[in-house]
């Protein structure tokens, strides 16, 4: 482990989320791969959301479940199962079986994927004293669709009802808006505003000790297409 991932897990640990670019979590040189420009690519290629109790057509997503292991350094996918999150936590769209498309099979053996999983198991490796997660992973985009707005957190202020949360920009095209607020766990105070900019930008949350919430997204050139691609990774043992 590096000293720098090492400082991240001490931030973790005091401020129970980290916020920075590509080299504080995934290391130099992570968004100039060509891996990088694959996955990135692959946002192209995702479906809508049939399950949108707001009746917006703007979330596009695919999400599957992985193993991930720091002994062997190995990320495996799971059988593909419906996400299900508890109303408790997503009043508006949780208590029912939600059925996505599985990540591409191309992405998942992507190693910029894979090192994005893995680069955040190595800033747990000091809190938790396990080797092993399950991480349920989506990938999103949000449009900012020309008479509709875009919300990246449907739900609000919330917590996504794992332990560790991280959300990872991929791009933002031709959209205002989209801050990011990290609250304190009552959802009372808001600890941070961020704005993740470029692709590689990041927030990693202890989803125990904080709830989340991001602002609508609007087009900038309003004839043109807008959205922002975020890949969502929930941990948990
Ligand atoms: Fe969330």
């Amino acid at each position: 482990m590096t000293s720098a991932m090492n400082s991240q897990s001490k931030i973790l640990q005091s401020r129970a989320f980290l916020h920075g670019g590509p080299a504080d979590l995934f290391g130099t040189g992570f968004t100039t791969s060509p891996a990088w420009n694959l996955l990135a690519d692959s946002w192209n290629d995702l479906k809508q959301d049939e399950y949108m109790a707001d009746g917006g057509t703007y979330r596009y997503r695919r999400y599957s479940e992985f193993q991930v292991d720091s002994t062997d350094r190995s990320v495996t996918v799971l059988p593909h199962v419906p996400y299900r999150q508890s109303r408790e936590y997503n009043p508006l769209n949780g208590g029912i079986d939600r059925w996505y498309r599985a990540i591409r099979e191309d992405i998942q053996k992507n190693s910029a994927f894979q090192d994005a999983l893995l680069s955040c198991i190595d800033v747990l490796a000091p809190l938790q004293p396990r080797s092993r997660w399950t991480v349920k992973v989506f990938q999103n985009r949000i449009f900012a669709k020309a008479g509709e707005v875009g919300k990246p957190t449907p739900e609000g202020v919330h917590r996504d009802g794992c332990d560790f949360v991280l959300s990872l920009l991929i791009k933002r095209h031709n959209i205002v808006g989209g801050e990011s607020s990290v609250y304190s766990s009552d959802g009372e105070q808001v600890e941070a505003s961020v704005m993740l900019k470029d692709g590689g930008d990041f927030l990693f949350l202890d989803d125990q000790r904080t709830k989340h919430c991001v602002q609508p997204i609007a087009r900038l050139v309003p004839v043109d297409e807008g959205y922002r691609d975020m890949l969502i990774a929930m941990f948990a043992p």
